[in-house]
């Protein structure tokens, strides 16, 4: 338990929710909160840690004043960058992340090198390859964070359609974190029960759809994005790695030849333990989602030229 050190970058909802889940459950002993706020960490790391009295293991919740205060961490969790405004298009959007992320990984090097990172950045699997990218690093320690959240939702969809089985439903998805995400009933269950027996083909129509727009649904009411879930999923993904409990959870990972791909980060399940990436899963997919993943594959890819086009990989 002592030295289990998770550094937060970007003390928003995300970030922040996310240390409360950890800090609830006793997931680490230390968290420390970063961001280019500095009262916003500082105030959120009071709050937090003074939420913590009845929690099973004191986890100690810090702010840093300074990246250097993220000294030696086990797990950096990223969850800066700027949401897309009206007036911004695609490409803006992405050099803007880009370079936050940028800054972010050049203190993560300095200061935690040793570390395994967790990207929760927008747009993520885009992010996690700039990641992969500007370190260098071995890919089984960047991960990004999608699957786990998707999943979730997708079983969100699926409790409330069949009525029970909340807690023992378990899902899976490929692809990116966005509209060309790949929902897989075949493969999913509630309670070991495969979904096809429980779920007509048109409901589960209707659950892919909501899925693949779970987190359109939610900014559309609250005006910005979740983050009750997605603290979850970082805090799960989180405790997978310190506990090294071999969990398979859909990630976005580097690919090296798996799937038919490399040179990108797209979401495949993968077993999660204290060395980030311990194997990637290769699913036997038929024409049908190779065509699926093909295209998701795609429209990362073109995220990326946008970067390389506008010479982001070269400064
Ligand atoms: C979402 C953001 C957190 O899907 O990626 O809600």
């Amino acid at each position: 338990m002592v030295g289990r050190k998770v550094g937060i970058i970007g003390a928003g909802f995300v970030g922040a929710t996310a240390a409360y889940s950890l800090a609830i459950q006793g997931t680490c002993h230390q968290i420390i909160l970063y961001d280019i706020n500095t009262d916003i960490a500082i105030g959120k790391a009071l709050d937090i840690g003074q939420s913590i009295s009845y929690s099973p293991k004191g986890t100690i919740v810090t702010a840093a004043k300074d990246a250097s205060d993220l000294k030696d961490c086990d797990i950096v969790v990223i969850t800066a960058g700027v949401p897309r405004k009206s007036e911004m298009t695609r490409a803006d959007l992405l050099m803007i992340n880009a370079k936050i992320i940028k800054d972010v990984v050049g203190n993560i090097m300095k200061y935690s090198p040793n570390a395994i990172i967790l990207c929760v950045s927008n747009p993520l699997d885009i992010m996690n390859y700039v990641i992969h990218k500007m370190t260098g690093w071995e890919r089984s320690r960047i991960i990004g964070m999608a699957g786990a959240l998707d999943g979730a939702r997708m079983a969100y969809q699926i409790n409330q359609k069949v009525g029970y089985g909340s807690g023992q439903t378990s899902t899976m998805l490929i692809g990116d974190h966005g509209q060309y995400m790949i929902p897989l009933p075949e493969i999913s269950a509630v309670g070991g029960v495969p979904l096809g027996q429980l779920i007509s083909k048109e409901d589960m129509e209707g659950i892919i759809e909501r899925t693949r727009n779970g987190g359109a649904e939610i900014v559309k009411h609250l005006g910005t994005s979740a983050y009750y879930a997605p603290g979850y999923a970082i805090s799960t993904m989180v405790a997978a790695i310190l506990d090294d409990s071999r969990i398979i959870m859909p990630s976005s990972v580097i690919l090296d030849g798996e799937y038919g791909y490399r040179d990108i980060s797209v979401g495949v399940p993968v077993v999660l333990g204290v060395r980030g990436v311990h194997k990637i899963i290769e699913l036997e997919l038929d024409a049908e989602l190779k065509e699926k993943f093909k295209a998701s594959v795609d429209s990362i890819q073109e995220g990326i030229d946008i970067l390389t086009e506008n010479g982001f990989f070269e400064s």
